[in-house]
């Protein structure tokens, strides 16, 4: 590697550059290795794949993960992520290996295919990962540029107004100058932006079979229909890259089942995301002018009731805040006993509605980093 980069003429930095920041870190490779054959006893002894891993890094400047290696590396950053509450199935993730898929088109039809296999029928979700080739020193891998598989443009309207999900004007925005025409209204789904390696961006719809979608009702008021509210079965992020010893899989979608407060607390109720709440309140007929009534809480409850019904009238798995901080525990409680840390992110751990009243809430995590993970690098 050295040789040849000495070789290079002096106008071919910016190149050089690019190729010394790709090529991977043969320490992390080799962490990785150890830990993965440590847990994994009939793996057998690590030094022979050690010393392949070293060779295929000096000679090419990147190594290839086995399929083993790439399940339980997916797996054990999903257990590294010290934002998620539900982390307690870490083992049952699904790992699609699609390393083989480099075209714009390939991803894309890929991406749908994840889309149905993790929506399940008739609801059943199942937690998985689709990973598309990574990052080499010849070649960037593959980008998904939507923040998710799923999610709802937003327009800016005339009155400086916006319809749909406001976190997502920018990026409907960018949509729109590649030629996307949404139909302006609050639930459109985005269509997917993939970059490839190498060409330019593809712009695909998703179809709408691939899209599962639950209308939101109350189970007691029956006007609750109709403020025209729905949500998507499946939140699968595609925007973080998958850090596995050394390398980084840039596009790995990646989808667990929602818990109910996500939606119900803060993408229905977010002042900056669809804002619901006085809308609830003024149905309710609860007295908005002034704090101390509580409206907002009120209002709060009913929605995350009316959302926690319309996924399981619709046969859609969800979880509600309550169980899943007790789940949490209970990982908590295993990782210690393998003699592991679970590292966590109290902030992000703690539900958005009711913290007090789960028990996540009354105690403090190791913030520690640890890799295999997924990390935000754009
Ligand atoms: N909070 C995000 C959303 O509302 C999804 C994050 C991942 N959530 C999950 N349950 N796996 O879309």
């Amino acid at each position: 590697m050295r040789t040849w980069i000495r070789s290079l003429r002096p106008f071919d930095a910016l190149a050089v550059q690019t190729i010394i920041e790709r090529t991977i870190d043969v320490r992390e490779a080799e962490r990785f290795i150890r830990l993965f054959h440590e847990e994994n006893p009939s793996a057998g002894d690590p030094q022979p794949r050690l010393r392949e891993v070293a060779r295929d890094i000096a000679r090419y400047g990147a190594y290839t993960h086995t399929y083993e290696e790439l399940q339980f590396g997916a797996r054990v950053a999903w257990r590294n992520s010290n934002r998620c509450i539900g982390r307690l199935y870490w083992r049952s993730l699904k790992v699609r290996d699609r390393r083989q898929v480099l075209s714009a088109e390939g991803v894309a039809i890929e991406c749908v295919e994840h889309l149905r296999e993790a929506t399940g029928e008739g609801g059943k979700i199942r937690p998985t990962i689709t990973v598309f080739p990574p990052d080499t020193p010849g070649l960037p891998g593959p980008r998904v540029l939507n923040e998710q598989l799923i999610r709802y443009a937003g327009y800016r309207a005339g009155s400086g107004e916006i319809i749909g999900d406001p976190r997502y004007v920018d990026f409907t925005e960018r949509v729109r100058a590649l030629g996307w025409r949404g139909p302006g209204g609050r639930f459109d789904v985005l269509p997917l932006v993939v970059q490839p390696g190498r060409g330019e961006p593809l712009l695909c719809n998703l179809p709408g079979d691939a899209v599962l979608e639950v209308p939101i009702v109350h189970p007691e008021y029956r006007w609750f229909e109709e403020l025209g509210l729905r949500w998507h079965a499946v939140p699968a992020i595609s925007n973080l890259c998958l850090e596995i010893g050394g390398l980084c899989y840039p596009c790995a979608p990646f989808n667990g089942w929602y818990m109910g407060a996500e939606i119900g607390a803060r993408n229905l109720a977010d002042v900056t995301r669809y804002h619901q709440l006085p809308v609830v309140a003024e149905r309710l007929g609860l007295d908005t002018s002034t704090e101390r009534s509580l409206w907002r809480d009120h209002a709060l409850v009913e929605l995350n009731v009316a959302v926690l019904h319309s996924f399981e009238r619709a046969g859609v798995t969800m979880t509600d805040h309550h169980t899943e901080s007790g789940r949490f525990l209970t990982h908590l409680a295993k990782e210690e006993k393998a003699g592991r840390v679970c590292p966590a992110d109290w902030s992000w751990i703690v539900p958005p509605i009711s913290g007090g009243v789960t028990p996540v809430f009354h105690r403090y995590y190791d913030n520690r980093v640890l890799t295999p993970a997924y990390v935000h690098h754009r």
